[in-house]
C-alpha cells in the first residue's frame, strides 16, 4: 500500500475554515450599515453554496461505494444542507430589507455548521483519500479549485 498525503480532507477543510472566517467577519459587523453587513455577508454565502454544491454533486456520489452505514450519513448530511441553505436565505432576506437583528438565525447557522462539519472532516473526508484512488482524489481536488473563485472577495 503506498502512503499519500489526504488532499481532499485537507482541502475541505481548509475551505471550512476560510468560510469560518468569512463568516466571523460578518458577525463582527453589527454596528455597520446594512449594505455594508449585506456585503460582508456574500462572499460567504456564495462560498458556503459552492462548497455544498461540490460536495453534493462532485464529492459525495463517491462516498461509501453502497455501504450503508455511510448511506445513511450521507442522508443526514444532505439533510443539514437543507438547513443550512434554508437559514442563508432567511439571513439574506432580513439584511434585503434594512436594518435587521439576525443574531437568532447567525446561532442557528453556527450551530447546523459545527455539527455539520465536525461530522465531514471526522467520517467523510478522511473516507475518501483512505478509499478513492490518487488519480480520482487529485480529479476532485481540480474540479474544487475551479470553483473557488465563486468564494472571492472583491
Ligand atoms: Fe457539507
Ligand atoms: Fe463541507
Amino acid at each position: 500500500m503506498t502512503e499519500r498525503t489526504p488532499r481532499l480532507a485537507s482541502t475541505l477543510q481548509e475551505d471550512h475554515d476560510r468560510l469560518g472566517t468569512l463568516f466571523e467577519e460578518f458577525r463582527a459587523s453589527r454596528a455597520a450599515s446594512p449594505e455594508r453587513r449585506a456585503e460582508l455577508f456574500r462572499p460567504f454565502a456564495a462560498g458556503l453554496r459552492a462548497h455544498i454544491r461540490f460536495e453534493e454533486e462532485t464529492a459525495f456520489p463517491f462516498y461509501g461505494q453502497g455501504d450503508p452505514a455511510c448511506d445513511s450519513t450521507r442522508t443526514l448530511l444532505l439533510d443539514e444542507h437543507r438547513r443550512i441553505q434554508e437559514v442563508l436565505e432567511r439571513i439574506e432576506d432580513r439584511l434585503a430589507v434594512g436594518p435587521a437583528d439576525t443574531a437568532a438565525l447567525e446561532e442557528a447557522l453556527l450551530n447546523v455548521l459545527w455539527a455539520h462539519d465536525a461530522r465531514e472532516e471526522g467520517q467523510v473526508y478522511p473516507w475518501f483519500d483512505a478509499h478513492l484512488p490518487t488519480p480520482r482524489i487529485e480529479e476532485l481536488v481540480a474540479v474544487f479549485r475551479r470553483l473557488e473563485p465563486q468564494g472571492d472577495r472583491d
